[in-house]
């Protein structure tokens, strides 16, 4: 099934992530949940709070933190373990994302640590890649995005797709209102299909793609109808819940 899923970064107050997903159930119905898996992936402090929403309300939404620690414990002052969240009912954990990369040294070699740390939680990575814009003028893109795949996935292998996620997301289009045309997106996510492919063969294809940066109510639906974009990774416009809504039913 298809994934939408709203990256809230440093945003919202615990309080305020409760009224989000209030909003964002109230502007959902059972149909749109039958067509798109939706998942919120609120900051740290907000998880617990999400958490209790969700079940207590039966809200059929998942939920995802956006960065974790590869260490299952120790004396790592502001970290927190994959079982910490896992114990939270946190199902899918973004890592990699260009701003942890760009501001908070996450190397591939980070990013695939704890990628393999959010594998052995049970829990899915979703493994943020994608090229600057220098590197899309010098005609570098699938070259950055191979290199990228090859160091943050070394090592790891599937057997069911649904177990990782990878979103493309081109640092150029992230928070800037400029998002990649869906042709652009797809030759990209085109070259992303080929390399899962032939890094996992059968379970490869099934792996969902997001694309990510800049996607809104007016530019989902060109991306979806790409045979290599399984889904959105969505940030300025998943603080709001009409707006994330609109992402979400993306085919109205
Ligand atoms: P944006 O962010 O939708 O605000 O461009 C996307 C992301 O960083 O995941």
């Amino acid at each position: 099934m298809d994934l939408i899923m709203g990256n809230w970064k440093m945003h919202a107050t615990h309080l305020e992530a409760i009224q989000m997903m209030q909003k964002l159930f109230y502007r959902l119905n059972p149909d749109d949940y039958a067509r798109v898996e939706v998942v919120v992936a609120p900051p740290f402090t907000s998880l617990r709070s999400v958490q209790t929403v969700i079940e207590a309300d039966k809200m059929p939404i998942g939920l995802g933190a956006q960065n974790v620690h590869w260490e299952s414990e120790g004396a790592f002052t502001g970290e927190v373990s994959p079982g910490m969240l896992a114990k939270l009912s946190v199902s899918y954990v973004i890592v990699g994302h260009s701003e942890r990369r760009a501001m908070f040294g996450d190397t591939d070699e980070v990013v695939n640590r704890k990628a393999k740390a959010v594998l052995a939680a049970e829990m899915r990575p979703v493994v943020c890649v994608g090229e600057s814009l220098e590197q899309r003028e010098a005609g570098e893109a699938l070259e950055v995005v191979a290199g990228q795949l090859a160091g943050s996935l070394a090592g790891i292998s599937i057997d069911d797709p649904d177990q990782i996620v990878v979103a493309y997301e081109p640092v150029w289009a992230i928070g800037t209102g400029r998002s990649a045309t869906p042709d652009d997106a797809a030759e990209v996510t085109d070259a992303i299909r080929a390399d899962l492919v032939d890094r996992w063969g059968e379970a490869g294809e099934g792996v969902r793609i997001l694309y990510g940066g800049s996607v809104n109510q007016g530019n989902i639906a060109g991306f979806m109808a790409k045979r290599t974009i399984d889904g959105a990774l969505v940030g300025g416009a998943s603080l709001d819940p009409d707006k994330f809504a609109g992402v979400i039913r993306y085919w109205i």
